[in-house]
């Protein structure tokens, strides 16, 4: 037999699956088996460049419940549409739309329905700011888990989660959706979250796309206050705001969202550099950008674009795929590319990051969902109990002078319960909270009546309001309390202080708070001060009036139950906080890896100690842990060898507890000066009482211990560098 020669065999080829496709009555890309690439390629060959633009565009499909998202409500959307946002909860509803795109639209492309599942979806559990300071990955991969098989079944395939903007200023009102202060923090928790939303197959029917947000640097808006301008030097923004992204897409996040906020001069939803170089060109993400809502027109008030259509050719040349209810793209996309501003290819590019998003989420095979009842998909047993282990992992004891928690129980001692949170289902649910429902949250006082059924008498007084001048109930406050063996308050923030556009400028609890907790100190009872809110306080003025502080945050449906637990010593608090708490405002911001000063013993504020009231990492224990010393494998380590650190730690106290070990590293000298210490590692124990446990930490120098410069090229320096645990540290030098 002949020898086919190479051209042939491309002709011959080509025939082939020509004469095979036309075999078949369905097109490629409604082939379920075939290669999801040939499948976008197939498609994309086949669209109009109507049909194309159209992908590019998220409309709102119905009611829409973010007051800061207040565009016009889309009437009759078209067949072709990309992607709506979808606020409801009814498989009818989202089949129906979802028909019209299958049988209506000359292609069949489905939409993908997105929606703001921020921490759950019907249960609700935990704020991000506060399950971070579970320091418990796995428990937060379940939650997502469970968000997203309620979000799917409800019809949802694409939340905008995680937030993985580090943010390091309590006044920000959006600290509360992200995992705090620190890069490493937010990187490790935001691929938690990807792995609980996505899975290992996104058309899962319990599975939904994620998001990355806001890309980039939305956390640095300038004095905390939200969509402002951000400072922000290549150096910094390849330190502290770009790990977490790095490691979620690494991690296979689906899609990212642009920021609204300016960078440099540049805003984050018309930054190519961000965008393209390094999102695209550098970490090769396939999948798709969508802007912020409103982002690109946006860019007209940023005084980067004259009008609509020069803001859609800004975001999309800068590489923003999809625009969310901006209606730049759908209005002057064609008009760009007819001028030659925009070329077929970069929509072609553009449309395939779409399709490949829908096609991994089986949405042209599977285009609608089960009908299902709400017993079948929400609040159920198993999604309950992780909300709940979660809501109990990341309270944080802040003080416990005296050990007066947990409250004893022996002699049934009277305990006055007070403040504008005792009864305030909602304000617990916390900011973003999708489909929550404030008759799923169990009360503060209703978890305390039954966690103390029969062991202490409960006393319930009101005392005072959130905010306000209101001091009437001051007194019969001051009586409750005045019969009362301990004095409980419950305060904090509302829900709606926390979230988009929501930044106080100051962040200490209202005056007519703190003003109640100091008539409550005239008692001379034992004050416990219980606070729930959505970013880090300053707590100096009340910190010395109480006995005992418990940070709850904001728990969602589990609501007082696992502070109850913690009251009456059930639970053995283990959280840590993900965030600095500075002692007051002008303190702000105030983190854990600042750079070193010129002066380490000048430059501080005259009025308060320039230390922060509660650090990073810190939260108590009913139990006591000793460390003992940081055993290293080997000291001297050449630059590609990986080294062991070892840290006994054990329980000297009577109850079993959990204990979280935090291994930061620090470069005394550097050619770019490096953070005080670098959190690079983190691992939760429980330790029985009177046993003692081994962490370990396996370093790799060039992952651990090397440094970043403003191209964000890696260096690794040899010379010296420590290991630290607590007040522990070991040396280790790296030579060639
Ligand atoms: C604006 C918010 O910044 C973003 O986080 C959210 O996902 C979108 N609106 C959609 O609701």
């Amino acid at each position: 037999m002949k020898k086919l020669t190479f051209i042939s065999c491309i002709l011959l080829g080509g025939w082939l699956s020509g004469a095979m496709a036309a075999d078949k009555t369905q097109p490629v890309y409604k082939s379920a088996k075939a290669p999801i690439e040939e499948r976008v390629n197939d498609l994309v060959g086949k669209m109009t460049l109507e049909e194309k633009i159209q992908q590019l565009n998220q409309y709102t499909l119905g009611r829409n419940n973010n007051a800061n998202n207040v565009g016009e409500e889309v009437k009759g959307i078209p067949a072709e549409i990309g992607s709506v946002i979808y606020f409801d909860a009814d498989a009818q509803l989202r089949n129906a739309a979802q028909k019209k795109a299958m049988e209506e639209s000359r292609l069949g492309i489905p939409i993908i329905f997105g929606y703001d599942v921020i921490h759950g979806f019907r249960t609700v559990y935990p704020i991000s700011l506060a399950q971070a300071c579970s320091w418990n990955l796995n428990l937060v991969e379940d939650a997502c888990a469970i968000a997203a098989q309620e979000a799917r079944m409800s019809g949802v395939d694409w939340t905008f989660s995680p937030m993985i903007d580090v943010a390091r200023d309590g006044r920000w009102g959006r600290v509360a959706e992200g995992y705090g202060e620190d890069p490493y923090t937010n990187a490790v928790f935001g691929v938690a979250s990807v792995k609980g939303y996505q899975g290992e197959d996104m058309s899962d029917s319990k599975r939904v796309a994620s998001c990355l947000k806001h890309y980039i640097g939305y956390g640095a808006s300038e004095a905390g206050r939200d969509y402002v301008y951000s400072e922000i030097s290549n150096q910094t923004l390849w330190d502290t705001y770009i790990p977490p992204y790095e490691a979620g897409v690494k991690a296979g996040a689906a899609t990212l969202m642009s920021s609204f906020n300016d960078i440099s001069g540049v805003p984050g939803s018309a930054n190519y550099y961000t965008l393209t170089d390094i999102l695209k060109k550098q970490w090769k993400h396939d999948g798709f950008v969508v802007s912020d809502w409103g982002a690109v027109p946006q860019l007209i008030d940023q005084g980067s674009a004259a009008n609509r259509k020069e803001a859609a050719c800004q975001a999309f040349s800068a590489g923003v795929e999809m625009d969310m209810m901006g209606h730049c793209y759908d209005r002057h996309m064609a008009e760009l590319v007819k001028e030659g501003k925009i070329t077929m290819e970069q929509i072609d590019d553009a449309v395939k990051r779409v399709l490949r998003v829908k096609f991994r989420l089986g949405l042209f095979d599977t285009p609608y969902i089960k009908e299902t009842t709400e017993q079948e998909r929400f609040l159920l047993p198993q999604s309950l109990a992780t909300a709940e282990q979660l809501a109990e992992e990341t309270i944080v004891l802040l003080k416990n002078e005296g050990n007066i928690l947990p409250i004893a129980t022996d002699s049934k001692q009277t305990i006055a319960v007070m403040g504008p949170m005792v009864k305030n289902n909602t304000e617990l649910l916390g900011s973003w909270s999708g489909h929550g429902r404030v008759e799923n949250v169990l009360g503060i006082n209703e978890a305390l009546d039954e966690e103390f059924a029969g062991k202490a008498n409960l006393v319930y007084a009101d005392g005072c309001d959130f905010d306000g001048e209101d001091t009437s109930k001051f007194s019969e406050a001051l009586e409750t309390a005045r019969k009362a063996d301990i004095v409980l308050l419950c305060m904090g923030e509302k829900r709606g202080w926390s979230g988009e556009n929501t930044s106080r400028s100051i962040i200490e609890l209202p005056a007519i708070q703190e003003q109640f907790i100091a008539e409550m100190k005239k008692t001379g009872k034992p004050i416990v001060l219980v606070l729930s809110n959505g970013r880090p306080l300053g707590l100096a003025k009340v910190e010395p009036l109480c006995d005992a502080i418990v940070e709850m945050w904001q728990p969602g449906v589990p609501g007082g139950k696992p502070l109850a637990g913690v009251l009456s010593g059930r639970v053995n608090p283990s959280g840590k906080l993900s965030i600095t708490f500075p002692r007051s405002t002008g303190q702000t911001p105030l983190y854990y890896n600042q750079r070193k000063s010129a002066r380490p013993n000048s430059g501080k504020y005259q009025d308060i100690p320039s230390t922060p009231l509660y650090e990073f990492g810190y939260g108590l224990s009913y139990t006591t842990f000793s460390y003992g010393d940081i055993k290293i494998s080997k000291a001297d380590i050449k630059r590609n060898e990986k080294f062991t650190v070892e840290i006994p730690v054990s329980n000297t106290g009577k109850r079993d507890g959990a204990e979280v070990v935090h291994w930061y590293i620090s470069d005394p000298f550097c050619l770019i000066t490096r953070p005080v210490k670098e959190l690079k590692h983190f691992d939760k124990q429980l330790i029985k009482a009177g046993e003692t446990h081994t962490f370990r930490f396996e370093v790799d120098p060039m992952r651990d211990l090397s440094f970043v410069n403003s191209n964000g090229e890696r260096f690794l320096d040899n010379g010296e560098y420590y290991i630290l645990v607590k007040d522990k540290k070991v040396k280790v030098t790296i030579t060639d």
